[in-house]
């Protein structure tokens, strides 16, 4: 019935499921609108009965398998009592900790407004999907929200490494913290409705590979774990973004039911190597729906064939781009819904 959910839990879907990161976002015109009368892209996250909507309308337009969530990973470190903003043309700015005391003054912002809302936000989402839908709740990987926590803004990710790898007691403490609050923040998404949830380490392939298993996968294995104690075998979809070679090791230490794939690496050969219970969702490079429309039917064939799709979700390597033509999307989701009939 649900396609995402069959792949998830080992079983055969009626079709190979799609969805697109980001499928909610400013590549569309009624997200324009709807962001315009919030006010800004914050209010709209913590708005339930407008975040519900921006989640729903790539759906109404595409039909896909599944919705996200609509929020954002700095959410965390928002309900955990950092100011955050996002600044037009500039990206998300952030309060920073970088020590002792700056760390111990964080909660975990579980009884928080913040929460609340985006929990109600999965409950209307929950409510209105089809019956083929899934909702998937997600939050950042420790170590992608550590860094915006530690740089306090996007672009760069040098003192983060370096607190990183230095792992003095106060980084500890940080990584601790924000797993407690991520496992809340996931149980209550999961309580609201949401039936797979997605971990965003977007920064993962950053980190040294001598460093990668204590920064990068033990924290994810520990949010698995806690959303396991509670919900035993819980669907979760573990995307560590630019790991290449690396995501068998992540899907084995993590528990993940699938990994999600960047756009640079060959999905066969990440598929070949993944344990036989483990999906794999991705990975069309977004800038595809960017160039031509036949070398976008080119590479989504290639993927099609690489993968099979019982053992895969559809979706790009990484978010779709501001600047993608609406047009495009129609095509693209016509060309992997073709694909396999
Ligand atoms: O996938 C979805 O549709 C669900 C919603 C979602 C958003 N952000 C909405 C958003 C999800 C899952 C995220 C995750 C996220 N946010 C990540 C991890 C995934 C990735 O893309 O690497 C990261 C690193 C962030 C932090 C973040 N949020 C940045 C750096 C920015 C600014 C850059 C940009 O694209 O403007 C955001 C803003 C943001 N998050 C937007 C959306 C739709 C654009 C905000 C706007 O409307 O202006």
């Amino acid at each position: 019935m649900k396609p995402i959910l069959d792949v998830l839990q080992g079983r055969k879907p009626s079709r190979r499921p799609l969805w697109m990161m980001r499928q909610a976002g400013r590549y569309l015109p009624e997200y324009r609108a709807l962001r315009e009368k919030a006010g800004s892209f914050l209010q709209l996250c913590y708005n339930p009965e407008y975040a519900c909507e921006v989640t729903l309308q790539p759906l109404w337009r595409y039909d896909f398998d599944a919705a996200i969530l609509f929020s954002d990973i700095l959410v965390v470190p928002h309900a955990m009592g950092l100011h955050l903003e996002f600044r037009e043309g500039e990206g998300p700015v952030l309060d920073v900790v970088s020590d002792l005391p700056s760390v111990q003054k964080l909660e975990l912002g579980l009884e928080g407004e913040y929460y609340k809302k985006v929990w109600e936000t999965v409950s209307r989402v929950k409510s209105a999907l089809k019956t083929h839908q899934t909702l998937i709740g997600f939050c950042g990987g420790p170590w992608t929200v550590a860094s915006y926590m530690i740089e306090g803004a996007s672009s760069k990710r040098q003192n983060a490494l370096a607190v990183a790898l230095e792992n003095p007691e106060w980084f500890k403490v940080l990584m601790e913290k924000l797993i407690a609050s991520s496992i809340g923040y996931l149980l209550g998404q999961i309580k609201a409705g949401a039936e797979v949830v997605q971990i965003f380490d977007s920064w993962a392939g950053d980190v040294p590979l001598s460093a990668r298993q204590r920064v990068v996968v033990e924290p994810i294995a520990a949010v698995v774990a806690g959303v396991r104690t509670v919900y035993p075998d819980f669907p979760v979809i573990v995307f560590a973004r630019g790991v290449g070679q690396g995501h068998r090791e992540i899907a084995l230490l993590t528990g993940a039911s699938a990994v999600g794939v960047e756009e640079n690496v060959d999905a066969g050969e990440v598929f070949r190597s993944l344990p036989g219970h483990v999906a794999l969702q991705g990975n069309l490079s977004s800038d595809f729906l960017l160039g031509s429309e036949d070398e976008m039917l080119l590479a989504v064939e290639r993927i099609l064939s690489s993968v099979p799709p019982h053992r895969h979700i559809f979706n790009l390597g990484h978010g779709i781009q501001q600047q993608t033509d609406p047009v495009m999307v129609t095509k693209f989701v016509a060309a992997v819904r073709k694909g396999d009939a």
